[in-house]
């Protein structure tokens, strides 16, 4: 397991980080989110022994993070690191043997992870030739080759068209499958909310939600009430603490203003004709995300 611990870090008078804990367990896929310049990358090149903390820890299986810890990390930086001329295989594999692969194994794992991956190229091809999307895939597997235990990978979907997202996701998948811990950035939330077991979302260099789906919706200051009555509309008109949000045909999204008010707008529901279907909405990740950002903004 993986456990930062109140990082810190400045760039002269601008504060990157103010105190950042996030930890990843093996099996497990976080996202990490928050606007540009929120701090995801300081974050995961302090992981990475890339950057110096001001202050903070970064912890790896109850012990400190040695360069023998990091070398079972893979890493996706921001800043795309390939060699623009070397041979797209030659490359994945020189990227095993700097984490301590024999030759001939980084080769082979080199090949497999290409063809696993699709990525559209000759054998002889150099990195320079192929589209951007096929060179991400290239970065990715440079970042798989020697088989890592914790995967870091700073916005590893971001310029792939949807077959490269789905090509992505399926890899990061098995490997969970297989009990590495992945944490990745990004900012499309819909693909954070259908991949992640966790969400973390840092704002200002503060993480200011950490937890599942299930958890973060649990917490949302807003709380919505979907109701469908065969009824006239007005059923809903006389209900104290309830607004209707809004409303197609018999279907109405009421917000109420305590939670234990569900069971008065459940007999009022049933009063007014038959009830077809009755629950809390569930706020999608960017409503989650959004109430984030805007709760005691400083
Ligand atoms: N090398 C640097 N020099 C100065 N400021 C930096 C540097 N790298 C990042 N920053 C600043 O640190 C903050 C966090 O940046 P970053 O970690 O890159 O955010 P994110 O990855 O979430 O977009 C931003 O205010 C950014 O401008
Ligand atoms: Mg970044």
């Amino acid at each position: 397991m993986l456990s930062i611990t109140d990082l810190t870090k400045a760039y002269g008078t601008t504060t990157a980080l103010a105190g950042v804990s996030l930890s990843l367990s093996p099996g497990e896929m976080v996202g990490f989110v928050g606007a540009n310049g929120a701090g995801k990358s300081t974050t995961m090149r302090i992981a990475m022994g890339l950057l110096a903390a001001d202050s903070g820890s970064v912890r790896w299986n109850d012990g400190p993070l040695t360069a023998a810890g990091r070398a079972r990390f893979g890493y996706m930086p921001e800043e795309r690191g390939l060699y623009p001329k070397m041979r797209i295989v030659e490359q994945v594999a020189y990227f095993g043997q700097l984490r301590g692969m024999p030759a001939a194994a980084a080769a082979a794992a080199a090949e497999r992870l290409i063809k696993q991956m699709d990525v559209l190229a000759g054998p002889r091809d150099n990195v320079q030739a192929l589209s951007l999307g096929n060179q991400q895939r290239v970065q990715l597997a440079a970042a798989l080759v020697h088989d890592p235990e914790v995967l870091i990978l700073d916005e590893p979907f971001s310029g792939l068209d949807p077959v490269g997202v789905d090509t992505m996701a399926d890899v990061l998948n098995r490997r969970r499958a297989d009990g590495t811990g992945v944490l990745f950035s990004s900012h499309q939330l819909e693909l954070v909310e259908r991949l992640c077991d966790r969400v973390v979302i840092i704002r200002n260099g503060r993480i200011v939600a950490d937890g599942t789906l299930e958890s973060l919706r649990s917490h949302g200051a807003r709380r919505e009430l979907e109701v469908r009555v065969d009824a006239d509309p007005s059923w809903t008109a006389a209900l104290d603490g309830v607004r209707e949000v809004s409303r197609d045909g018999t279907l109405a999204v009421l917000a109420v203003d305590a939670p234990d008010a569900d069971q008065q707008v459940l007999a009022a529901a049933i009063k007014a004709g038959r009830v077809e279907h009755f629950g809390w909405r569930t706020p999608s990740l960017s409503e989650l995300y959004r109430e984030a950002m805007s709760v005691d903004a400083a």
